[in-house]
């Protein structure tokens, strides 16, 4: 039996948790797979209307009733701040430890991509983004706030522990795939401390690997490589916040932000599956979200937890989606979420 905790949360968040939840009925219909779900209303009008983010309870309930939780996204106008969703989002990842972003980026279809020579295939690169550490803690401060003397710091840490551990994590992971191959991007030619340390630890571990290709570059030229040459990547493995960046470059390059799912993972504890996109509030209510990346997420979600059967069915559910047009305005076609989300579960439904 599988727990699955849903936070819909915000914007297009409900709407593409719907199509997620109706596939995940359709692979447990199917008989692909056991599964409990509950839903919990935590997201910007839960706060506003009761002050509270994510209260103990219900953090520890997460923590130790589920096998893993499904977050459609946070964010909201009405919370300026993004107090909510740092409780929510940062506060599930730092509180479970959930210290692997993992976040793949394969174009499915070839006509997705912005990129010319683009074939389907390619880019098909696994980001390992660190989660734990970098300038997500939340340390740092202001001084003499609103005064012209005002100062604002922001502090990013790294960790030789929780270095190690995810580059770590990198490389098993390279192991398992068709191209054993590992790029470390960051940026120690300006920040020599924090990335310093990432190089040191990169190349301690990669002798362990030999069997891995292994290679650091900066960041910048990493971001120049991926439009010119994706095809040269198989796994990168990056601090936290240029992990937020290069995922949401990568998902672009693999057609669009509407197809990008990803799993915060703490292996054989916890994890958390959101879509890499936000709560779009630009589209929000028109029924012109994407909901194919919260199923891949579904996807990932059965694979790490042993129903292949289902993950497979679902991947090629979309698949066959994509190449039958029945797709959102993102991905240029002219289906609703809702029609795709149907459309999806059928076809997982029907084998
Ligand atoms: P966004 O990802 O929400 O949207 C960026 C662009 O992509 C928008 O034009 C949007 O319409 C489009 N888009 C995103 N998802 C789509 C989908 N499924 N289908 C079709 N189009 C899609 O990024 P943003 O606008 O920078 O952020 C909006 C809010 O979401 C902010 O409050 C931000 O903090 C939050 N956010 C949350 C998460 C999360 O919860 N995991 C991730 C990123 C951003
Ligand atoms: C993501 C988001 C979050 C992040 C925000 C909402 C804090 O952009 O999941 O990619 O920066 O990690
Ligand atoms: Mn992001």
């Amino acid at each position: 039996m599988i727990r699955i905790a849903l936070i819909p949360g915000d914007g297009i968040g409900p709407e593409v948790i719907a199509e997620g939840r109706r596939v995940i009925e359709s692979a447990v219909q199917a008989g692909l797979a056991d599964v409990h779900l509950e839903e919990f209303p935590h997201g910007a009008e839960h706060y506003l209307g009761t002050g509270v983010t994510l209260d103990d309870e219900t953090f520890v309930r997460l923590r130790d009733e589920f096998e893993a939780i499904l977050l459609g996204a946070v964010g909201d106008a009405r919370v300026p701040d993004n107090r909510h969703a740092r409780d929510i989002l940062l506060g599930l990842r730092f509180r479970l430890d959930l210290f692997i972003n993992f976040r793949p980026a394969r174009l499915r279809l070839a006509e997705l991509s912005p990129l010319k020579g683009a074939r389907a295939g390619c880019p098909d690169i696994d980001v390992f983004r660190e989660n734990t550490e970098g300038f997500y803690t939340g340390s740092g401060g202001i001084l003499r706030p609103g005064t012209p003397m005002e100062v604002a710091t922001s502090e990013s840490f790294a960790t030789r522990y929780g270095v190690e551990r995810i580059v770590r994590a990198s490389f098993e992971h390279a192991r398992t795939r068709s191209r054993p191959r590992v790029t470390l991007a960051d940026k120690a030619n300006a920040v020599p401390h924090v990335y310093g340390l990432w190089r040191r630890v990169f190349q301690e571990v990669a002798a362990e690997y030999p069997d891995v290709e292994s290679e650091m570059g900066y960041v910048d030229a990493i971001a120049m490589q991926l439009v010119r040459e994706p095809g040269r990547f198989s796994v990168i493995v990056t601090e936290n916040l240029l992990g937020d960046i290069l995922s949401d470059l990568l998902a672009e390059l693999s057609g669009g932000m509407g197809l990008a799912p990803s799993a915060n993972l703490n292996p054989g504890r916890h994890a958390l599956y959101e879509p890499v996109h936000g709560s779009a509030p630009d589209i929000a209510g028109t029924g012109r979200a994407n909901p194919v990346a919260t199923v891949l997420c579904v996807a990932l979600l059965f694979r790490n937890e042993g129903a292949d059967a289902a993950a497979d069915r679902i991947e090629r559910a979309v698949d066959e989606s994509l190449a039958a047009g029945i797709r959102t305005p993102d991905a240029g076609g002219a289906a609703t979420t809702e029609e795709v989300g149907r459309w999806i579960a059928e076809q997982v439904l029907d084998g």
